[in-house]
């Protein structure tokens, strides 16, 4: 049985019973300043005392003009509408409408089909889902997914786990570029691949292709936006602006539901402006509440430098796992980009998936928080992304509790070797 949460602080999280936990990936890898930050607090009480909730339709707020500005600035390229929603699933659900009335404005009405990429995840809303190569989560659900007729996926061949530029291009083609409508791509992967990031040749030349075949690059970035990857975006990497943009978790780093979808000018001015009439929405969207919340996280990743820090941070999180590679037969590979990685394990395909499942729950007793990720047996892994405001003794900690779990899960296991483990951290 789960523990029975108490209360959390920084990277600690606190049972009933007082046990404490060390946050290895901020709840579900949205927690990115950690637990309890008083200047985010602080901001949200301001804004509680003034007014919580005006409806899209009948109000702007202050705090939300702010964010779309913010936003539109810290992206790049010409993404400069901002259209929210309350999840990564709804704000993944309204990419797919626009992309979908994009076309049917301009009278290309049949190009509505949708490529996406297995392994990703999208998201749990049944249009989300659908256009998830995840068929773990979409197992028995096909009844309930009416968009499988326009999804069509992209494989990775020869073992790869990635697509590549020849993986995409080939897809490209077999669905036709006449009725391709949208790519949707996670630049780093979650849930689905554990961590394994596109190539960012990959995504530039998806960024071309996108220019001359005319359909729309959609960038999921609900996990890799906002200073998770080491730099803003996760298309940074890449150097590339997406024709869409979704973002969700990090943006009000678990403190308020709120996700939103970043609109280039081409696709704006191509249907009626501004779109929130067009889009419809939700009752919650873009709150005063949930748009303040997000402008405090904002202000505090900018005044803190945290995707730079989290770029270091990453580093040395991935020469501590790759030392845990190296004690640990179970481990068949560390990977990931800025705070994003995770270990991928040996598994057993017939009882997949098992091992990260295990593991998972046998670092909870030894009092840290992983996540399990992979669709697949060959992508089974746990993911390790604690809060972007880790300090080196954090990620140390961290590094001493996955080796007890993973001794614990291996017969014949070295003993834990502090300094073997802590030293990997600092070469
Ligand atoms: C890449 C990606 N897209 C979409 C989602 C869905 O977001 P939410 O759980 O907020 O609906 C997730 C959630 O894990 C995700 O990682």
């Amino acid at each position: 049985m789960l523990p029975v949460v108490s209360h959390a602080e920084g990277v600690f999280v606190y049972d009933q019973e007082g046990r404490a936990y060390l946050d290895g990936c901020s709840g579900a890898i949205n927690v990115n300043l950690g637990h309890s930050v008083p200047e985010i607090t602080a901001r949200m009480r301001e804004q509680l005392d003034q007014i919580c909730f005006s409806y899209r339709t009948q109000f702007r707020s202050q705090p939300q003009i702010d964010l779309t500005a913010r936003l539109a600035r810290l992206a790049h390229g010409d993404l400069h509408q901002v259209e929210y929603c309350n999840s990564g699933s709804e704000a993944i659900e309204m990419a797919l409408r626009l992309a979908t009335l994009f076309h049917a404005r301009a009278y290309r009405p049949f190009k509505c089909t949708v490529l996406t990429e297995e392994p990703s995840y999208h998201g749990m809303t049944a249009g989300a889902l659908g256009a998830s190569g995840h068929p773990l989560r979409r197992r028995d659900l096909n009844a309930l997914l009416a968009n499988q007729a326009t999804v069509a996926r992209v494989r990775p061949k020869n073992g790869a786990l990635r697509a590549d530029v020849d993986d995409w291009e080939e897809a490209i083609t077999r669905v036709g570029p006449s009725r391709l409508g949208a790519v949707v791509i996670e630049p780093v992967g979650g849930a689905s691949s554990g961590a394994v990031p596109a190539a960012p040749e990959t995504l530039r030349r998806l960024r071309e292709l996108a220019d001359r075949h005319q359909f729309l690059l959609v960038a999921d970035e609900v996990m890799t936006g906002l200073g998770r990857t080491g730099r803003w975006f996760g298309c940074d990497h890449a150097g590339i602006a997406p024709d869409l943009m979704v973002l969700g978790k990090g943006m009000s780093a678990g403190f308020m539901p709120i996700s939103a979808l970043l609109v280039s000018d081409k696709v704006a001015q191509a249907l009626d402006h501004p779109l929130g009439s067009l889009l419809f929405g939700h009752t919650m969207s873009g709150s005063p509440l949930a748009t303040a919340t997000a402008l405090a996280v904002i202000d505090y990743l900018q005044d803190n430098d945290i995707p730079a820090r989290a770029a270091r941070a990453g580093e040395r999180l991935r020469l501590l796992l790759a030392g845990l590679n190296r004690r640990h037969p179970l481990v068949r590979d560390a990977r990931g980009v800025g705070l994003q990685c995770a270990l991928s394990l040996q598994s057993d395909p017939h009882r997949f998936p098992g091992t990260s499942l295990e593991l998972t729950d046998i670092a909870r007793q030894e009092g840290l928080l992983i996540y399990p990720a992979g669709v697949t047996p060959v992508l089974e892994s746990v993911m390790i992304a604690p809060p972007l405001t880790v300090t080196d003794g954090e990620l140390d900690e961290l590094a001493l509790r996955l080796d007890r779990a993973l001794t614990r899960l291996t017969p014949r296991a070295p003993a834990t070797d502090a300094h073997e483990i802590l030293s990997a951290g600092r070469s």
